[in-house]
């Protein structure tokens, strides 16, 4: 599997090592993903389309905003937990994957260099912008810290990963982004993460929980629309990637809570019948008024189902936190010696 890796442009400085992931033979299939779903019905787009720059950027921004619990509930958390994780883990090199602007590490950076750990961090993101300026920022911030990012997705980075120097590793999986994968897909990822994991290693998982609808609904339909513009922002994205001509003014978004498959949808509604071209696809998609494009699920989990679908992979719970309001929960997985 490993030789259809490439890696390219490796920036290297003694603390900082940057390196761009890519399948050799990715080009030729790209966008396949997008035909797929615009063939399908109801029509759906990949939400990996999201995270261009200014989506990245916008992502950070719904992370501040007062409906979105999510991102200072789980900081809350593991302002709480970080201590006891690096004492439960020990000195290990800590993966972090999606890092975006790697703020939350920063509580585990602290807690392990409170324990005068070494500090060795791995983040993994698909923004190679925004991985450069974070890692370039906590250089910085901790000057014992040793930097190894890899530019691509989880799949190609899991792949990627070898044990270090130092006694183990942990990967974390935050901001309840594994509720943005299908349950199939959360399978493979699970079963990814076990098979890149030695026994004894630990793997940091955030989710969010089922809660009120009225709440979750909010979180998704805030109040300045940045929500909204983030939905939208994919079709920019896409008119530059495939030379399209969707015209974002033309469609709204839409998001709810699909109660009885527990999950946040959200969709961009057509406000008209209108046909959209990519031409480097050489697709047109016909589009009825009202029609809608799902762009993302976002599923809510109960703990202890969650905590049983990782023991069926080896990932055993080793401690579980959670709010006074259990809106988030965090679990230290190690994974077994008995595999
Ligand atoms: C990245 N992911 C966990 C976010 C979520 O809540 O599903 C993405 C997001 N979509 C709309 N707001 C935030």
């Amino acid at each position: 599997m490993d030789d259809k890796i490439s890696v390219f442009d490796v920036y290297s400085e003694s603390r900082l090592q940057l390196e761009r992931l890519t399948v050799a033979d990715a080009q030729p299939g790209a966008g396949t993903d997008v035909v797929r779903g615009l063939h399908a019905q109801p029509k759906v787009l990949p939400a990996r389309y999201f995270y261009d720059d200014r989506g990245s950027q916008l992502f950070e921004q719904i992370c501040d905003l007062p409906e979105y619990y999510l991102t200072r509930t789980e900081t809350a958390i593991l302002k709480q937990c970080a201590r006891a994780i690096a004492e439960l883990t020990g000195p290990c090199e800590i993966v972090e994957l999606g890092s975006g602007s790697s703020i939350k590490t920063r509580i585990l950076l602290d807690a392990y260099s409170a324990l005068d750990y070494p500090l060795r961090y791995l983040p993994i993101d698909v923004s190679a912008g925004i991985l450069e300026s974070s890692a370039s920022d906590l250089l910085v911030a901790y000057p014992k810290l040793q930097v190894h990012g890899l530019v691509g997705t989880y799949e190609l980075a899991l792949r990627r990963l070898r044990s270090t120097g130092l006694p183990t590793r942990m990967v974390c999986f935050l901001g309840s982004t594994l509720g943005n994968l299908s349950p199939q897909e959360c399978e493979v990822f699970f079963a990814q993460v076990a098979a890149t994991l030695e026994p004894g290693e630990y793997f940091l998982l955030g989710v969010d929980l089922h809660k009120d609808e009225k709440q979750l609904e909010a979180a998704y339909n805030d109040n300045r629309g940045v929500t909204a513009e983030f939905n939208l922002n994919m079709l920019w994205h896409l008119n530059r990637c495939f030379d399209g001509d969707f015209e974002p003014s033309r469609f709204a978004h839409w998001a709810f809570y699909n109660e009885p498959l527990r999950r946040i949808e959200m969709h961009l509604r057509s406000l008209d019948s209108q046909t959209v071209r990519l031409r480097s696809l050489d697709l047109t998609v016909a589009l009825q008024t009202d029609e809608t494009i799902r762009t993302e699920i976002s599923r809510k989990f109960e703990l202890d189902a969650i905590g049983q679908d990782l023991r069926g992979r080896g990932l055993m719970p080793v401690e579980v936190w959670s709010d006074p309001n259990q809106w988030f929960g965090l679990l230290l997985c190690r994974l077994d010696h008995l595999r």
